[in-house]
């Protein structure tokens, strides 16, 4: 057991080890984020199997099969009913997060987990069941909500049950589980693409019961977080928890600090209104804009319709949902890239450099296609479909260290205590909106815009990168309550934001 001393917010140091207690929570943590990743990624290969086409999406089959004169290479999978069944869980997820941050707040993190978990396992038993399009939807939709509930819950639960020290590596380990999770859909869904018979998609939906029973399994055992006791009121037994986590007795100093957050925290009667005044205003603006930035790299075309896209430009079946076990795997590794430079590096780094490699490879891939995929023909040499393969690795492995875990770090480090829980919620709800249209839109996008969508993405690569240039500032290694002096008011633009700030906050 590691034992050692944790900065707080305060700056302050507690008495802290690494606990069998923390440990099993980072367990927890990886389940919550290999489901999220699991949705993510099953939904996209199920789509592209012949079997699953021919039952839900009969029309789709058919186009599939027989590529007639009227139909395009681009716009074979174009249908709203198909973009309906992945989009309709970040419809879903969107919504519950209102509710999800209610909960987390009232019943605390425990059961909110719980209750996400509760979600999965009805909504994995409709789909692996489902006989129609609507057992499907609802699956998708009682998945959409543990989505919700899980994104709210898990990463708070980690945060305030991690020491200080380690919050910023367990932050980037949940987005690494939920590229495992992607990675772990795609490759089941590679194996079960091979089974005769047409229920290969069923155990693909069916196999995202592991995650879900073991996030259910692990709500069950651990315990609440102090910080959520207290919140609470129950401050006895929040102190008592703080022991056993901390693995020590000496934890009155941090146990009076959450007290007195809590207090403080308590003391902001309208926190809609608060997060909207204007010293928090640099804050919310970068974490709204990170979050729409982040869709519009184009990554869940990617991750959610790689075999889909593999199988436009011309790839059989097998080869499609094979490339998309690469990716997959690329996505994960690349994600440890993050974890180790992220704080060496610094943010701004990751994201300028991979600005410019992901409007290369975008730009690729868009010239590849636009020269050998026409709508009805169809040139992609070997050689030619491997570049593209190798685009998308590029492409996805600069995502993968930069705006995938920071769109999510750079949010949770830079809101202001009383801001931070609401600020959370604000951002995982424009991430599943703009997950949504992504999903929703992609496959018509693709149909009518052809190669040119990775033109259109490349654009925003390019708008996204300006933006961080000129408007984010570098957070690596300044404490979280340090901000204010040493980030916000040393910025050229967001300095003026913080003129008001000591007479506001009277
Ligand atoms: C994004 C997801 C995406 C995943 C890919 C996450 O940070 O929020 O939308 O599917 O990264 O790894």
């Amino acid at each position: 057991m590691a034992g050692g001393f944790s900065v707080s917010t305060s700056g302050k140091h507690f008495e802290a080890k690494i606990t069998p207690i923390v440990i099993i929570s980072c367990i927890m943590a990886a389940t919550g984020g290999l489901m999220f990743g699991y949705d993510v990624g099953v939904s996209g290969g199920v789509t592209s199997m012949p079997d699953f086409l021919k039952k839900f999406f009969p029309a789709v089959y058919r186009r599939v099969q027989e590529p007639g004169i009227d139909n395009s290479n681009y716009c074979k999978y174009d249908n709203q009913g198909l973009q309906l069944f992945t989009s309709s869980l970040y419809l879903a997820g969107l919504t519950a997060t209102f509710f999800a941050s209610y909960t987390t707040r009232t019943l605390g993190r425990r059961l909110t987990m719980l209750i996400a978990g509760g979600f999965f396992v009805a909504g994995v038993a409709f789909n692996a069941a489902a006989m129609n399009l609507g057992m499907l939807i609802v699956g998708r939709i009682l998945l959409g909500c543990g989505v919700g509930f899980a994104n709210q819950a898990v990463p708070l639960f980690l945060s305030e049950i991690a020491p200080t020290r380690i919050r910023g590596g367990l932050n980037i380990l949940f987005q690494l589980n939920v590229t495992i999770g992607i990675l772990f859909a795609n490759l089941v869904n590679y194996g079960t693409s091979k089974i005769k018979g047409g229920w290969g998609w069923r155990l693909s939906l069916g196999l995202a019961g592991i995650p879900a029973a073991l996030l259910t399994i692990g709500a069950l055992l651990v315990v609440d977080t102090p910080n959520s006791l207290i919140e609470r009121g129950r401050l006895e037994e929040g102190k008592a928890v703080l022991k056993r986590i901390r693995g020590t007795d000496n934890v009155e100093p941090e146990f009076l600090e959450l007290v007195e957050a809590s207090r403080v925290a308590g003391l902001v009667k309208h926190p809609i209104r608060d997060l909207l005044k204007r010293r928090n205003r640099p804050q919310l603006v970068i974490a709204v804009a990170l979050q729409i930035f982040q869709q519009l790299t184009g990554i869940n075309a990617i991750m959610f319709y790689a075999p889909v896209l593999f199988n436009t430009v011309g790839f059989g079946s097998g080869a499609a949902l094979y490339s998309a076990v690469i990716t997959g795997a690329v996505n994960v590794l690349s994600t440890c890239v993050s974890i180790y430079s992220v704080d060496w590096l610094g943010r701004r780094v990751l994201l300028l450099e991979a600005g410019v490699q992901m409007l290369l490879s975008q730009g690729a891939i868009a010239v590849i296609l636009g020269l050998k995929v026409k709508d009805h023909s169809n040139n992609l040499s070997h050689g030619f479909g491997i570049v593209v393969v190798v685009m998308v690795c590029t492409f996805v492995s600069s995502f993968a260290w930069s705006w995938g875990p920071l769109g999510w770090l750079i949010p949770s480090e830079t809101f202001r205590l009383e801001t931070r829980s609401l600020g959370q919620s604000v951002a995982v709800c424009v991430n599943l909106l703009f997950t949504f249209v992504m999903a929703q839109a992609f496959l018509s996008m693709l149909c009518h815009f052809k190669y040119g969508i990775f033109v259109f993405f490349s654009g925003w690569v390019l708008v996204m990168s300006v933006f961080v240039l000129f408007l984010v500032p570098e957070t690596k290694n300044v404490p979280i309550e340090e901000m204010t002096d040493r980030v916000w008011r040393q910025h050229w633009l967001w300095k003026r934001f913080m003129d008001e700030d000591e007479q506001d906050r009277l």
